[in-house]
């Protein structure tokens, strides 16, 4: 079975849909580890409260990044980690970290790549006027939200949003979305050729 550990910042809600989809039986993995480089966040409390292994780690007790890196590497081989889910966790990983798993590491974000990289993507979104906007799951490779895309969902601006009102609604379609991507990675159905991914079961875009 597959075997995941989840790398969280903050609330969690990710983590937990994730998780509970496993429990239900639905995705066929182990949720092994829960790593947290933020000593109060909801995703640490979360993991706790589900038992699952909750690891926080301080990287400003390490003094470089790599350090820190190879701090988080003992752990995941340790645990014999086959797929590291990034859901709100909101530290870059360098190279030196994601060569060590390559093509194992997932992430989700807020914006229908490749627009509205970074930080407060929901907001650039409405800043910009778009009518649509959305979540999407991609690989994670060493340039910041361009790995190769896995899954994407579309949710509709409306004319009064703000930020918030977006967020919530694209983080009703994260909660679908990235436990569907982690159950077809678990199923072994997920193909990644290049940097397109192809998705067994599903039609290829034309
Ligand atoms: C989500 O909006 C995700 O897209 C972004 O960070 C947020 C994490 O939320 N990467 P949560 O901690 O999973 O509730």
């Amino acid at each position: 079975m597959l075997k995941i550990a989840v790398f969280a910042s903050g609330r969690g809600s990710n983590f937990q849909a994730i998780l509970d989809q496993i429990k239900k039986g639905v995705i066929p993995a182990e949720l092994k580890l829960l790593i947290s480089d933020s000593q109060n966040s909801g995703a640490l409390k979360k993991a706790e409260a589900e038992n699952i292994e909750n690891i926080f780690i301080d990287p400003t007790n390490f003094k470089k990044r790599t350090d820190y890196e190879k701090k988080l590497i003992d752990l995941l081989k340790a645990a014999e980690i086959d797929l590291i889910v990034l859901a709100g966790y909101l530290r870059i990983l360098s190279p030196f970290f994601i060569d060590h798993f390559k093509n194992q590491i997932i992430n989700i974000h807020p914006s229908l790549l490749p627009a509205f990289k970074g930080l407060n993507a929901q907001k650039k979104a409405l800043d910009y006027g778009v009518k649509y906007s959305g979540c999407t799951v991609h690989f994670v490779d060493a340039e910041l939200d361009a790995g190769p895309i896995i899954k994407q969902a579309v949710v509709e601006v409306k004319a009064d949003d703000r930020p918030e009102d977006l967020a919530a609604r694209i983080l009703t379609k994260e909660h679908q979305i990235y436990p569907e991507v982690v159950k077809k990675i678990a199923e072994g159905k997920i193909k990644l050729r290049g940097k397109k991914v192809k998705t067994l079961g599903e039609r290829e875009a034309e």
